[in-house]
């Protein structure tokens, strides 16, 4: 089963205790630990200017994983964070990263699926990183967001689409083997959102950036102290497998910027 790590927090305390010269609340510290998408923090510095927060503004991390999007985005702006993500493990090991990073005032996490997650008022912005490969009905998905969204809330997604139909090397970070991943096309994926009550702002295939990202984040091999794939059951394989799939077209990366409509319902 993917996503089914049940001793994360376990890993993460064994993983920093070998690393005692590592200040796990500095900023970036843990940067190649907490980042469970492609792009890494750099992805989120590109997503943040797209969410045009205002100050007070509440943000939702849908499927926010260890939490380092979350956190991120709250260092930045100072904006509070909830995220919510179906993988109880995960969100226990966000709960505690953000606890060693002094941040548990303003970063929150829910266990649970956006389709039951109550939330009032309602959020601001919204984001979602490398989640809803693992969504059969993205229409509905996105539909069940937008619920949780005040009108006029921008989302930002950072996305994996399958240009054309092609056998893929299974795993993949977001799928074992293959019987839980739903990937489609960026136009499809385009469609989806828009029909789930979005207005579009941006949708831009960052392939490109995503391949000028690994060679420079890999350029001197693997980065050295606690990272990702050292979480996830066959971590090394998955991210391999991922990064040859971009390199050779199989797959692309695109960044979207949406608006909630205010005529929605
Ligand atoms: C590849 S990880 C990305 C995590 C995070 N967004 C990031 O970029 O660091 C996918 C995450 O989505 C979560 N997930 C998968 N399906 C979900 C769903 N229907 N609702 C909420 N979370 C989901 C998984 O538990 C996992 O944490």
């Amino acid at each position: 089963m993917t996503y089914g790590e049940t001793a994360v927090r376990q890993t993460i305390d064994r993983l920093l205790s070998d690393k005692r010269d590592l200040d796990a609340a500095a900023d970036g510290a843990l940067d190649n630990l907490d980042q469970f998408h492609i792009g890494g923090a750099d992805a989120v510095e590109r997503l943040i200017p797209t969410l045009a927060l205002a100050h007070g503004d509440v943000v939702l991390d849908v499927g926010s994983g260890f939490g380092g999007p979350a956190r991120q985005i709250a260092r930045r702006t100072g904006n509070h964070v909830v995220g919510i993500d179906i993988t109880p493990a995960y969100v226990d090991a966000a709960r505690d990263l953000t606890a060693r990073a002094g941040l548990s005032d303003i970063v929150r996490f829910h266990n649970g699926d956006i389709a039951g997650f109550q939330s009032d008022p309602a959020f601001d912005a919204a984001l979602t990183m490398h989640v809803q490969m693992n969504v059969r009905d993205k229409t509905t998905w996105f539909r069940h967001i937008a619920e949780r969204l005040a009108p006029g809330a921008r989302l930002a997604v950072w996305e994996v689409c399958q240009p054309h139909r092609a056998d893929l090397p299974w795993p993949m970070p977001w799928s074992l083997d293959g019987t839980d991943s739903f990937l489609v096309s960026a136009e499809t994926l385009l469609a989806c959102i828009r029909d789930a009550g979005f207005a579009t702002v941006e949708w831009t295939n960052e392939s490109p950036w995503v391949q000028d990202w690994i060679t420079k984040t890999f350029a001197n091999g693997l980065p050295a102290g606690p990272a990702l794939p050292m979480l996830l059951d066959d971590g090394y394989t998955r991210v391999i497998n991922y990064t040859t799939a971009l390199a050779n077209g199989s797959l692309e990366v695109w960044r979207g910027c949406f608006i909630k409509k205010a005529d929605w319902r």
